[in-house]
């Protein structure tokens, strides 16, 4: 999708879009188009009911008096309690309207609009990144998707005032939507293109946006003794991995510390030789979704140069039955010497991010660690897909990321973490087992990954719900959503960034 600016004009070709506010009054532009078509657009409104609520919509093909194609009214419903994120929403809108009409641009007119609670400029910013987001697709593999289902919209110009000022609030967004798609191309990807040493590969082509990336093999984890990760991949013939993201954007490379992000990156789940029933296993390609986002993020980071400090560590490896798998019962020793009696080989999630957590802390000593992992299916039976849900000790982390979700719509729940919780999985034989009993299962999975924290802030989210959907959102058309990667860039922003 192109994406412009210009000085509010009426267009000559294409889409043309107009907003109203509540009650159907019309906007400057959309009063000047009315007048244009001799009162055909709000003769239209009147005949389909339009009151303009939020994201009512009616529309003119060919409207006489005016170049355009197509005459667009949008509603904007209370304009006093549009924020940001309902300009986004509406933009992607228009997007999923006009994405299959044969219009090949959308010009959207966005006036001053009187006691609106953000700045123009920054509606049409967000106006434009809607459109953006809305209209990315994954379509590599379709070789045979007729015309007329393809997308035709190619250009959206938003038109404004300060078209300037719209442009540079626009830059920002743009660059972190360039991560945004990046996670959505990777968690799309299918595991037979995407396993851990192409995943590796792609990884490394980030080097070419400024971020240090280093890999680990096999041979240099187990040189770490990182037996509960390697554990996990010793059934496929994949080489497991250890990428390393590192983007150090304060001036003169100082900055401390860093912060860092740690994602499960498990390519497939099969389940292992506790096998998965067979009915939805497809899906289990995305359970590399976490370090998805971590990658996403990186890359969002460093494409607007984030005066920040941060590493980004994913553990990549392919759950996989085969002769060489590890079994239920065996005993693994993580990198940090405690041991595992492995229940069931199905909860992998947790042996890979224990020694990806444990490198995290060893070799950076991070202020502070976020964990992503689609890590446990209970995670979708107590929140569905409308948030994630998160484990903290630290109420200030806890306050940090409820505020990121705020502002960019990428939804966090906290969960308890209890004591209770962790005593339930010890083990007869080892320091812990990998699962607990069948109640409060992502706590549990929670609680264990506490087991490989130290003295350092700590959460963890649990992206099961969030990073696939089988139908479409208000930003994404169904499949992969890029869920994480606004929030993540959000919470480095607000609480580790210098100021310019
Ligand atoms: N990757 C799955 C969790 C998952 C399931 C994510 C469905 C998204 C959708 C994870 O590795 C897993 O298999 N977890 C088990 C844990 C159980 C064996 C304790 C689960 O949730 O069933
Ligand atoms: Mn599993
Ligand atoms: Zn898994």
């Amino acid at each position: 999708m192109n994406i412009s600016f210009a000085k509010l004009d009426l267009p000559k070709k294409g889409a043309y879009a107009v907003f109203a506010a509540q009650r159907g009054e019309l906007s400057p532009s959309a009063k000047a188009a009315d007048k244009k078509t001799k009162g055909a657009l709000s003769r239209a409104a009147k005949h389909a009911g339009f009151k303009g609520e939020k994201g009512q919509t009616v529309a003119l093909a060919a409207p006489g008096g005016l170049d355009a194609d197509r005459l667009i009214l949008v509603g904007l419903g209370p304009v006093k309690q549009l924020g940001a994120l309902d300009f986004e929403r509406l933009g992607a809108k228009l997007y999923g309207k006009l994405a299959a009409s044969g219009d090949r641009q959308l010009s959207i007119a966005v006036d001053d609009i009187e006691g609106l609670g953000i700045e123009t400029s920054e509606a049409a910013a967000r106006l434009a990144a809607g459109v953006k987001l809305r209209s990315y697709r994954f379509d590599r593999y379709r070789t045979k998707e007729p015309k007329s289902k393809k997308p035709t919209l190619k250009k959206t110009v938003i038109m404004a005032d300060a078209p300037g000022a719209a442009r540079n609030a626009f830059r920002g967004l743009d660059q972190v939507i360039s991560g945004v798609f990046l996670t959505r191309d990777l968690v799309s990807e299918p595991a037979n293109v995407l396993h851990p040493e192409s995943f590796a590969e792609r990884i490394a082509a980030l080097e070419e946006d400024g971020i240090k990336v280093t890999v680990l093999g096999e041979k240099q984890m187990a040189k770490l003794g990182m037996g509960a990760l390697l554990g996990v991949g010793q059934g496929s013939e994949k080489e497991s991995k250890l990428a390393v993201m590192e983007w150090n954007g304060v001036p003169d490379g100082e900055g401390g510390a860093p912060v860092a992000l740690v994602g499960k990156g498990v390519t497939f789940d099969t389940g292992g030789i506790s096998l998965k029933p067979g009915a939805g296993m497809e899906q289990m390609k995305w359970d590399m979704g976490g370090a998805g986002i971590v990658v996403g993020a990186m890359k969002a980071l460093a494409a607007r140069e984030a005066k920040a400090h941060v590493v980004g560590i994913v553990g990549l490896v392919e759950n996989m039955p085969s002769h060489n798998a590890q079994r239920p019962g065996d005993v693994v020793t993580s990198a940090d010497g405690q041991t595992i009696e492995v229940i069931n080989t199905d909860a992998e999630g947790r042996l890979v991010l224990a020694d990806a957590l444990w490198y995290a802390q060893e070799e950076y000593k991070p202020q502070a660690i976020i964990d992503l992992a689609t890590l446990t299916g209970a995670m979708i039976i107590s929140l569905g897909h409308e948030y994630a849900g998160f484990f903290t000790d630290s109420d200030t982390l806890a306050d940090q990321l409820n505020a990121a979700a705020a502002a960019t719509g990428d939804r966090v729940w906290r969960l308890p973490l209890h004591e209770n919780y962790d005593k339930l999985i010890n083990s007869p034989i080892a320091d812990m087992k990998n699962v607990g009993p069948r109640g409060a299962g992502s706590i549990t999975a929670a609680q264990f990954l506490k087991r490989f924290i130290k003295k350092v802030d700590w959460a963890h989210i649990d992206v099961a719900g969030m990073v696939w959907d089988d139908k479409d959102g208000p930003l994404y058309e169904k499949g992969a959503t890029g869920y994480g990667v606004r929030l993540l860039d959000r919470w480095v922003a607000e609480n580790h960034e210098q100021d310019d």
